[in-house]
């Protein structure tokens, strides 16, 4: 795959110019995956770099972004009542900015729907074109005019923009961009477009500059890491980042069962202090009918294999995965599929979504005879499996020691902390310092289906 990379000419001295003197702040909402919090860093960036201040509230911003996603009707339908409620403030302050990015900006739709139902929102902007948003305000702010970025995506990757990460001690680094894959269900290869991978070296540098600067654990991001592809593979790459001097770890997701390599695993074996003992492997149904029809190309038999040849080469991994309830066709057969390959791979947590048709995507035209009621039985019966499954996986910490990074304590109260350990599992504790942003040790003593509960040991 080719990588073409450019250094866009963002604007953002324009808009620099434009608000001096000001005081002017900025509000970025974000809904949807990984790849939006990534995003919404690059936004936040280049609002900072433009001379915007964060704001606590949407209501003291002069700017306001919303990070949309469109993976599921829901996720839209909450997207939409959000902007609508910034009409209030557009109606107080027609001065304000209201933008709309991500994934809803990218459907052709919703983006007609925006522009002709919702005049108070100044732009809507695909998010390969992430980039033109100082353009775009700069274009409010001179000429009171609306904008709607869609269909120019060209495939290239826009290197360069600056990020504004929110926390000191985890990162995401963003590896590629847009899937190939067209799961008949899925709309991401439509909003997102088609794959490209950074380029390693910016990978590597992006890395590099994170761990020296303190940062203790680095995501690698994209739709499907594992077809990484410019001068190395996915597993090449993470080698070569763990290789690096430092105590951080690294994570990685989505992982697509067709593209996980015996490399990578290797990998994960050889770096295992370094490469985080997890895997999010998506299996999305049990039954290789559906999975056919889902076009995921692999079936149920290559799918455990994977799970597999992962607990044999990291024993202590933590296996998660996502599951789509009531896909059209999906017989009660089918499902009992579902909930015996969950069983049988014993995940520590899964995700599992009720399906939700997609316009534009094959399965969307599919005939779906499943009753209301039946998809909300289906879903009932995985999550009261897997919450067993959850607590037989979680009650083996009790009185372990595991080494956790500790992340914040805002709503956890004086005293308390949240962290995760090095497979990712969520930890409350206690502890008499604040020590957040480290590695610390947590003697573990009440284990729920959803969180480990423990006190932090000196
Ligand atoms: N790139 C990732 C998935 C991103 S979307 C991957 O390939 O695994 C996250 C999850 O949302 C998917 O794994 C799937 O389980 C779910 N999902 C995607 N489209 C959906 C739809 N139309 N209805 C319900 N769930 C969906
Ligand atoms: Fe969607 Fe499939 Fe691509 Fe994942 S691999 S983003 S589920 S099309
Ligand atoms: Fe949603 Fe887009 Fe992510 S559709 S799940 S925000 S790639």
């Amino acid at each position: 795959m080719e990588t073409r990379t450019f250094y866009p000419e963002t604007g953002i001295e324009r808009v620099r110019r434009l608000i001096e003197g000001q005081s002017v702040r900025y509000y970025v909402l974000t809904l949807g995956c990984q790849q939006n919090e990534a995003d919404s860093e690059r936004i936040r960036g280049m609002a900072e770099a433009m001379g915007y201040a964060p704001a606590a509230e949407p209501e003291e911003a002069s700017l306001i972004i919303v990070n949309t996603c469109a993976i599921r009707r829901h996720a839209e339908l909450k997207a939409l009542s959000i902007v609508g409620r910034f009409k209030a403030i557009k109606t107080e302050r027609p001065e304000t900015v209201i933008g709309i990015c991500g994934c809803m900006a990218a459907e052709p739709h919703m983006v007609e729907h925006i522009k002709k139902n919702f005049h108070f929102v100044t732009f809507t902007l695909e998010p390969n074109r992430l980039f033109r948003l100082p353009e775009l305000v700069a274009t409010a702010l001179m000429e009171q005019r609306r904008s709607f970025v869609l269909g120019e995506d060209d495939g290239r990757i826009a290197e360069g923009l600056p990020i504004r990460r929110t926390s000191d001690h985890r990162a995401y680094v963003s590896i590629m961009y847009g899937c190939n894959n067209f799961c008949s269900y899925c709309i991401v290869p439509y909003v997102r477009g088609r794959e490209r991978s950074r380029e390693s070296a910016a990978v590597l540098a992006e890395c590099r500059a994170l761990i020296e600067n303190g940062v203790k654990e680095i995501t690698l991001l994209g739709q499907n890491v594992n077809s990484y592809c410019s001068d190395m593979s996915f597993a090449a790459l993470i080698s070569a980042i763990a290789q690096m001097e430092g105590d951080f770890l690294i994570r990685f997701m989505t992982s697509h069962p067709k593209d996980v390599s015996d490399e990578l695993i290797a990998a994960m074996k050889k770096y295992k202090g370094k490469i985080a003992p997890c895997f999010h492997l998506p299996l999305q149904a049990g039954s290789d009918r559906i999975l056919k029809a889902m076009n995921r190309t692999y079936n149920t038999e290559h799918y455990l294999s994977i799970a597999k040849k992962l607990r044999e080469a990291v024993p202590e991994i933590v296996l998660t995965t996502d599951i789509i309830v009531a896909f059209p066709g999906e017989t009660e057969e089918d499902f009992l599929g579902t909930l015996k390959i969950v069983e049988e791979v014993g995940f520590d947590m899964i995700f599992s979504f009720i399906f939700s048709p997609r316009e534009g995507t094959k399965a969307a035209k599919m005939e779906n005879t499943i009753t209301e009621e039946e998809k909300n039985d289906r879903m009932a019966r995985l999550l009261a499996m897997q919450k067993e499954i959850a607590l037989k996986k979680n009650l083996p910490y009790l009185d372990r020691t595991e080494r956790v990074l500790v992340d914040d304590n805002a709503r956890e109260g004086e005293g308390n902390y949240i962290g995760r350990t090095a497979g990712g599992k969520l930890v409350r504790f206690t502890d008499t310092k604040n020590r957040i942003g480290e590695f610390i040790s947590v003697k573990i003593t009440k284990a729920t289906p959803f969180d480990l509960f423990g006190e932090a040991v000196d």
